[in-house]
């Protein structure tokens, strides 16, 4: 990935200077020795220093502190600085602020703050970029770009409103088309004139409703989700191109926000532009670790499976939630074991030294206001960063291998969720994470994918609210269970084309043949208020009768086997769980949102008549996932207990990567604790039994 050749895990993060005067940058360096950092991330917000005006370009903080980390042995990812654009460029310039959803014009202020579709904003941004790449290119301390940062402010102004037409005449060439694909004939929208066409705010087609932003318009609202994510992305591709066109073999990035399911951005869209994936990853004591294990596994799909860089994490509390709790001791460590388990190449804070002043001086870092290395935080941060370096690039590049696949799509995301009915319960993120979670609470390992991915070297495909079926996706899923796939989807899911028009004749629509099955009505449900599955037979552990609810379909068999009723309410005894074979698979149709224990028995099912098998049977809340590389696994076990745990690991010996230990047969696992195992291919134990202390 890199061109300067990474032997080891790379441990850092944001790193600056220029907020600090010079004598503390050489204390600075004796304290990433200290830690093990080898990666500092520089010059993310100092395009007003590095500017002063129009004309004045003044590097000089930067030449310095560039060379000072080379000779200390620490690789720069080198920040373009364009996320926080100038305050005389606001002034002189007032198209680089944007227009919020309210439709009022912002004054200079925050960061983050610069209109996507400003002529202003893209020149700069990009002359930027270039002076950076000529300046820097042969710099020896530079091994990747960070473009930007945390892309994705959406814009309400003119310019957008402007670009917007012309993205939309790109897109649909005349207006009858966009009319048609946007129902315009409904409450009297039918479009003469491309400028008629305003952008979707609550100035235009929105309205809050019951404390929802609510949009009248699908369609349009739609595209805008689709044209801002491209316009920022056509920002970002500016710099990228202006860089690569002095370094083409520049290792460019930018890193991707709230944990890696930011809803504007379509990250599928984005990581074909992007080198390496880059995440910043914030969860805080309260999050379910099957949350973070989902958005990891994510980011490691978004690039079929390479490995990817945790670009920012905090080594201990935040400052931005009402309250910002201490990482407890050991949390980050495990945490960060984590995300590596999962596929990350890299730990990296926000940020090696906390500041002074403003928003984050109460934002945890590597080296405290206390200034020196006496510190819990820095005395694990350090732990850990010696640890990394001791392991070298033993899993460095390994990656995650499985036969097991859930769908993800931007795309079906806005859609689902800008409809109005069924319900607002239904929230496209929780039923993901519900399947997610029956294959994570079992350790079977599962990949991420987009509309785009091959779906052939997969053997079981979910595809949970497949509400928007794009033009040929019924057809790939077809192929894909003919040749033996075993495909799950559930209610809501064939329903509409990519105009959020609906396919007329049935839902479920296209997937109608694939899935046998005819879907009359859907009923919303309470939020308290559930109905049953009822099963038929016994199928795997699946027996007796499951809680459902969120949305239930009433649904007719064309063929399809019905495996469970609905136990209540006046469609009592109609279908709610079918399976029909289809060519040499079969596919499965869950028509409500069942209890988690439902979808574990059926991820169970399913995974394990394909041959795809736990990596490990472990107590509650131990989480197994293993990275492969030249012939060896790394099988990682984290306990995320406040009590230890015995496993059963097989009787062939294993070294722990971590405390380098033999260890065979039952091993105890200590609270909030890591092991990293390592297996010979064919030795990996699937599903042996365990026990908890
Ligand atoms: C984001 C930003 C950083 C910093 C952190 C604080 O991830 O990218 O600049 O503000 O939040 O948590
Ligand atoms: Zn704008």
């Amino acid at each position: 990935m890199f061109k300067k050749k990474v032997s080891k895990m790379l441990y850092g993060g944001d790193y600056n200077p220029e907020q600090w005067p010079r004598e503390i940058w050489d204390e600075d360096m004796r304290l990433f020795d200290l830690a093990g950092v080898d990666i500092a991330t520089l010059n993310v917000f100092s395009w007003a220093l590095n500017q002063p005006d129009e004309s004045t370009y003044n590097f000089d903080w930067l030449d310095e502190a560039m060379d000072l980390l080379h000779e200390n042995g620490v690789h720069v990812c080198l920040g373009t600085s364009t996320a926080a654009h100038p305050a005389w460029m606001a002034t002189k310039y007032p198209d680089v602020l944007t227009v919020d959803f309210e439709g009022r014009k912002r004054k200079f202020g925050r960061r983050h703050n610069s209109c996507p579709n400003s002529p202003t904003y893209r020149k700069y941004s990009q002359t930027m970029a270039q002076k950076l790449a000529e300046r820097y290119k042969d710099h020896p301390a530079l091994l990747l770009w960070h473009v930007n940062n945390e892309y994705g402010v959406r814009c309400y102004c003119e310019n957008c409103e402007k670009s917007f037409r012309v993205w939309l005449k790109e897109r649909y060439g005349t207006l009858e088309e966009l009319n048609t694909a946007w129902y315009t004939r409904f409450w009297g929208h039918t479009f003469y004139e491309w400028d008629e066409i305003v952008l979707p705010n609550v100035l235009s087609e929105h309205l809050n409703l019951n404390n929802q932003d609510v949009t009248s318009f699908q369609g349009i609202s739609l595209d805008y989700a689709r044209f801002m994510s491209d316009s920022i992305l056509d920002c970002y591709k500016l710099e990228r191109d202006a860089i690569k066109g002095i370094i083409p073999d520049a290792v460019v990035t930018t890193n991707f926000q709230s944990n890696g399911t930011y809803k504007p951005l379509d990250y599928f869209k984005w990581a074909k532009e992007l080198d390496v994936i880059a995440l910043d990853s914030y969860p805080t004591n309260d999050m379910p670790m099957s949350h973070t294990a989902m958005r990891y596994d994510l980011m490691r799909g978004l690039k079929d499976g390479d490995p990817y860089l945790l670009m920012e994490s905090c080594p201990t509390q935040l400052n931005w939630k009402p309250q910002n709790a201490l990482k407890r001791p050991g949390i980050n460590k495990l945490w960060s074991y984590q995300v590596i388990s999962r596929g990350a190449d890299s730990i990296m804070y926000f940020q090696l030294r906390r500041s002074v002043g403003a928003f984050e001086k109460f934002h945890g870092a590597l080296i405290d206001h206390a200034g020196h290395e006496n510190t819990r935080v820095f005395r694990e941060c350090a732990q850990l960063g010696n640890e990394l370096k001791e392991m070298g690039d033993t899993i460095l590049g390994a990656t995650v291998e499985t036969k097991a696949a859930i769908l993800f799509d931007w795309e079906n995301w806005w859609a689902i969720e800008y409809s109005s009915g069924p319900t607002i319960e239904l929230k496209y993120l929780n039923e993901i994470q519900k399947y997610y979670d029956a294959f994570y609470h079992q350790n079977i390992q599962v990949d991420f994918i987009g509309v785009d991915s091959d779906l052939s070297k997969y053997d079981v495909v979910v595809a949970p609210v497949l509400y928007m079926v794009k033009e040929g996706y019924a057809k790939k899923l077809e192929d894909f269970v003919s040749n033996g796939g075993t495909f799950i989807t559930t209610y809501f899911s064939g329903i509409v084309n990519e105009s959020d028009l609906v396919t007329l004749g049935g839902y479920p629509g296209e997937l109608r043949k694939l899935l046998g099955i005819w879907v009359e009505e859907i009923d919303a449900l309470f939020p308290e208020q559930k109905n049953k599955i009822v099963m038929k037979e016994t199928i795997g552990e699946l027996s007796g009768t499951f809680e459902c609810g969120i949305l239930c379909e009433l649904l007719y068999s064309e063929g399809a086997e019905i495996i469970g009723d609905y136990g209540s309410g006046f469609y009592q005894g109609m279908p709610v769980i079918t399976r029909n074979t289809f060519g040499n698979g079969e596919a499965w149709y869950v028509a409500s949102s069942p209890e988690h224990d439902f979808l574990k028995k059926l991820i169970s099912h399913v995974t394990n008549q394909k041959g795809i098998k736990p990596l490990l049977k472990t107590p509650e809340n131990v989480e197994v996932s293993c990275r492969k590389k030249d012939g060896k696994q790394f099988l990682f076990i984290l306990n995320h207990n406040d009590v230890p745990v015995t496993i059963y690991v097989g009787n062939e010996t294993h070294q722990d990567l971590l405390n380098k230990k033999t260890v065979s047969g039952e091993i105890e696992i200590s609270p909030k604790d890591v092991m990293i195992l390592e297996y010979q291919f064919a030795k990996l134990l699937t599903g042996e039994p365990t026990r908890v202390v």
